[in-house]
């Protein structure tokens, strides 16, 4: 596995993957890496020749009081998983080699970033959707993978792809779970036992609704209703709504139709997001990259 922390570097380290024609997946990450990450890896390894992946906590996603300083990072662990599980390429940039000085050009995404966490992270999604732009453009991979828990920022990426003609395909794995539902992420690093437990409530209030949803209820309110009382035990829901997966469109009264419920909660001070996909027909989807904008 190469570490590269320069783009002149990436540049010859990737002329060279594709003159021996190997197609190239690629993970943006930022960072401190866990199981969820690893299902990504695992499954670009598994499609593509070669694998990327970034690391790089991306200052232009955080707001001014958010926890861009704190955010969690352990290079040493995600360089030993990176090469346990067949990573071609590590790439680690510093902010200067993504942002030189002068920069000022980004992606304004329109209505779906300013819906769902949108409203409450003001701009993240245009530093999303600047920085996966820039890191397409300097990897130039076949397929980019991201996870299903980050769903409104698939949708975004989704859109861009589209939008811009960027010459990618992406894929969308499912969420990976602890044993007791929490979906993992890097922030859960900050959640005391106390609020951890806590935190529990809103994959609880999602599998409440899941199960309500195949045991034939399909009124969008009561179901959010249902997940909401479970979600109690949070400082604050800032949303819990039933949406098109791919417009974000909030979705009221009977569901007939592939959907999602999405939510995020305010728990000791952390910040955390989950959801999970209704389909009527009751087929499980567990993989949702055949589902195209
Ligand atoms: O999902 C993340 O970790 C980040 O938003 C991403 C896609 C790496 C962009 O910084």
């Amino acid at each position: 596995m190469r570490i590269i922390r320069t783009l002149p570097e990436l540049k010859v380290a990737l002329k060279a993957l594709r003159e021996s024609h190997k197609s190239i997946g690629f993970v943006p990450t930022m960072g401190f890496l866990h199981e969820g990450h690893a299902s990504l890896i695992k499954q670009s390894t598994a499609r593509c020749d070669a694998t990327v992946v970034s690391v790089f906590v991306n200052p232009t996603q955080f707001g001014p009081t958010e926890d861009l300083s704190r955010y969690p990072r352990d290079l040493e662990r995600d360089q030993n998983l990176c090469l346990r599980l067949g990573v071609a390429i590590l790439f680690m940039p510093e902010a200067a080699e993504v942002y030189p000085t002068g920069f000022c050009t980004s992606i304004s995404v329109g209505p779906i970033a300013d819906v769902l966490c949108g409203e409450f992270r003001p701009g993240h999604f245009r530093g999303v959707a600047t920085v996966v732009a820039k890191l397409f453009n300097m990897v130039q991979p076949d397929l980019a993978f991201f996870g299903q828990k980050d769903l409104q920022q698939t949708a975004i990426i989704r859109r861009v792809v589209k939008d811009l003609n960027l010459p990618v395909d992406i894929l969308v794995a499912p969420t990976v779970r602890e044993a007791d539902g929490l979906a993992l992420s890097s922030r859960n690093s900050y959640l005391s036992a106390t609020d951890r437990a806590r935190a529990l409530g809103v994959s609880r209030g999602l599998f409440a609704a899941e199960k309500a949803f195949a045991g034939g209820l399909r009124d969008a309110d009561q179901l959010t209703a249902l997940a909401r009382k479970e979600m109690a035990g949070a400082d604050e829901i800032q949303y819990c709504r039933v949406v098109d997966p791919f417009t974000l469109d909030t979705l009221g009264g009977e569901i007939n139709r592939h959907v999602a419920l999405c939510a995020a909660v305010v728990i000791g001070g952390t910040r955390l997001i989950d959801n999970i996909l209704l389909t009527p027909n009751g087929e499980n989807v567990q993989f949702i990259s055949h589902l195209d904008v």
